[in-house]
């Protein structure tokens, strides 16, 4: 979604300027999670998962305590670097600081999981056929029995992320039987329902089912891929020395998202450049919006008659929330823009069993800061740990 409206924020400005000067890149911006893990003192791990339909997702590990296996779900067009990206004070370093074994998973389609046992994403539209659905219901599950396998433990921790809180909420709804193997999910800007959103989020949900068909007319199914044009293009202008912080971040994603300057500094947002966006289909972010317009949790509509033919109905069914019924942890905050306080309101009175509600104290904190901020580590991670203290019994 926020890559819709960096789309929209490029086409419009036209600030490609023409000697562009480069902002410094910090080595963090190359690097991948095992190495940024190896600099601040972790050895990281890397493995392949395969998932059902053959799809190979790359799954970070940082070993630790193998009784205590975290498992962390990103958010859309993004992957699991957002969860290490500020190195020695990001949530993967301070995990395993505390001796946590942490697990980092890709889901399909983004830069480290582009990959497939028969299919080629350069060539085969299949390949994109996939939403938040797909994600919770093959993925998620995939990662769940992996680690469990290797642990031999018989249930884990989740710490999801934005679309990745949603992901879960689709496993415990489609596959009951796994609430079980979840001891607390820890829903970091929860997403289900997307009504209540800032000015310009409600703009880009507005905008998107035009931009979508724009999309498939031109057999664009993959979305801020690392080789696409959209990305060389915000690479291009997001760093820009002089105008790149400005044009991207504060007139541009931060009017998405919630604004705090003061936690996202200029010497940090090339980083953010360096990882962010990460890639995913069309087809997620359409989902997205569906259920943002439909006002309901529901699986992908296809259409009338593609539903008919899938669901045996004219539109497509709800996800039950009530099937939910693994322990949950919401965490929101006042300025985020995209997980609105109002929306995760409704959540909770539709989630069985949710055993803590957290609004971020800061007026300021937005719906990047639970991964990209500065101080994160001193306002959120006490939470989280407090929570995960309580729960991963
Ligand atoms: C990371 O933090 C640890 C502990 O606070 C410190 O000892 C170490 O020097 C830091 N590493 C880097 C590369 O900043
Ligand atoms: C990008 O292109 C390079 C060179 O063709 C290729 O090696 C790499 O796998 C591609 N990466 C992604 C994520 O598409
Ligand atoms: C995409 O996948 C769904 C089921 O997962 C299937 O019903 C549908 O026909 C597929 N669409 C295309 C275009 O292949």
């Amino acid at each position: 979604m926020n890559c819709i409206y960096l789309l929209l924020v490029i086409f419009t400005s036209g600030v490609l300027s023409q000697i562009p000067i480069r902002m410094k890149m910090p080595d963090e911006a190359k690097m991948t999670y095992t190495q940024i893990a190896n600099k601040y003192g972790q050895e990281a791990e890397e493995y392949d998962v395969i998932s059902e339909g053959g799809y190979i997702l790359k799954l970070f590990h940082i070993p630790g305590d193998r009784t205590k296996p975290i498992l962390c779900v990103h958010g859309a067009i993004d992957s699991a670097d957002s969860f290490i990206m500020r190195g020695n004070t990001s949530l993967s370093v301070a995990l395993a600081r505390d001796n946590y074994d942490v697990w980092a998973m890709n889901y399909r389609g983004n830069k480290y999981s582009r990959r497939h046992t028969k299919m080629n994403p350069d060539s085969d539209q299949e390949f994109w056929n996939f939403s938040a659905h797909e994600i919770g219901y093959y993925d998620v599950k995939a990662h769940i029995d992996f680690i469990l396998k290797k642990t031999g433990e018989k249930s884990l921790s989740v710490i999801g992320y934005s679309e990745g809180t949603m992901a879960m909420y689709v496993l415990g709804a489609t596959r009951p039987e796994y609430n079980d193997k979840v001891k607390i999910l820890i829903s970091l800007a929860p997403i289900c329902f997307i009504r209540n959103t800032g000015l310009f989020m409600s703009l880009v949900l507005h905008m998107a089912p035009i931009l979508n068909v724009g999309l498939q007319a031109i057999n664009s199914e993959e979305v801020g891929g690392q080789n696409s044009t959209t990305r060389s293009l915000i690479k291009e202008v997001c760093s820009e020395k002089y105008s790149g912080y400005e044009t991207c971040l504060l007139n541009g994603l931060f009017l998405v998202t919630g604004s705090d300057p003061s936690e996202i500094e200029p010497a940090f947002f090339p980083v953010i450049i360096g990882h962010f966006p990460a890639g995913t289909s069309r087809k997620n972010l359409n989902h997205l919006v569906q259920i943002s317009q439909h006002r309901k949790f529901s699986n992908y509509d296809y259409g009338l008659k593609q539903n008919m033919a899938k669901y045996k109905r004219p539109t497509p069914p709800e996800y039950d929330l009530n099937k939910v019924t693994m322990k949950i942890a919401l965490i929101v905050a006042k300025n985020d823009k995209i997980s609105t306080i109002k929306d995760v309101e409704k959540l909770r009175k539709r989630l069985p069993n949710v055993v803590e509600y957290r609004v971020m104290k800061s007026d300021a904190f937005n719906h990047v800061d639970y991964v990209w901020g500065k101080s994160t580590h001193k306002t959120l991670f006490p939470h989280i740990f407090r929570i995960l203290n309580k729960y991963n019994k």
